[in-house]
């Protein structure tokens, strides 16, 4: 894991996309993998803006989403699918045919067996990462087990409370998600993680800490990955000591 502290959250967001962007320099037909939440939407801005000033050339890039709410259709404001279009594909013009995200409104093992046949078949080439307040990655909750491709889970209260803050109430927040598993996050080549906020240091501490690999805090598991870098602001970074082996540089 490389950890590169920040001298604040848009610092990190402006270096995170421009690492997104320079895979897709290398290679014009990359499979990005996204994300949602608060976290990634500066990085979203910043890659946007590289490609409406014609920096950077989306015109085969293809996309994958980690996840999507069970019951919400893509035309809902709080699924996925509408927060991708609403931050980047609408105005990158990524046509729906490169668009993988599960449909929260079809069949759930329809929908598994469509998503997973596509991850199988397609290596990401990087992936866009955050982190719930529990150490979740994607919709992977806390666990016994890691899992490995796609699969439906049921949501934490925890979780359930945090993402209720995008929600008009809890009770509108769906109980069931269809994600990634973290088997299938940790097949992506190249991970950009980010992750701000106070109420993420816990998880943050366990995933840079010396200590324990454990599907209790999914997270975790990033330290094993080959080429996970890690944007932290500093404010974040001073609390928590990295374990020996993660790389560290301040910009
Ligand atoms: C959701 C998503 C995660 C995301 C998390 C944190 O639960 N499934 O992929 O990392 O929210 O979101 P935020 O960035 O808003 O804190």
């Amino acid at each position: 894991m490389k950890l590169i502290i920040t001298e604040n959250y848009e610092q990190s967001a402006e270096l995170a996309a421009q690492m997104m962007l320079d895979v897709v320099t290398e290679k014009a037909d990359a499979l990005l993998g996204l994300a949602t939440g608060t976290t990634p939407v500066p990085v979203y801005r910043y890659m946007v803006e590289a490609v409406q000033q014609k920096k950077t050339d989306f015109g085969r890039v293809r996309t994958i989403n980690l996840d999507e709410y069970i019951g919400l259709d893509g035309e809902d404001s709080n699924s996925y699918l509408y927060f991708m279009r609403k931050h980047l594909l609408d105005a990158c013009q990524i046509p729906p045919e490169r668009v993988m995200i599960p449909n929260g409104m079809a069949d759930t093992q329809a929908e598994l067996d469509r998503m997973n046949a596509f991850a199988d078949a397609n290596p990401i080439d990087v992936q866009l990462l955050s982190v719930g307040a529990n150490g979740h990655i994607g919709f992977n909750e806390p666990s016994d087990v890691f899992y490995d491709r796609y699969h439906a889970v049921k949501l934490t209260q925890k979780t359930r409370e945090s993402n209720s803050r995008l929600f008009s109430s809890i009770e509108e927040v769906p109980t069931e998600a269809i994600t990634m598993g973290t088997g299938g996050i940790m097949r992506a080549k190249k991970i950009v993680f980010l992750a701000t906020g106070e109420e993420k240091l816990d998880a943050m501490k366990k995933i840079l800490e010396d200590g324990e690999v454990t599907p209790d805090c999914q997270g975790t598991i990033l330290k094993f990955h080959q080429d996970c870098t890690l944007f932290l602001d500093k404010g974040m970074a001073d609390q928590i000591r990295p374990a020996p082996y993660v790389e560290v540089r301040r910009v």
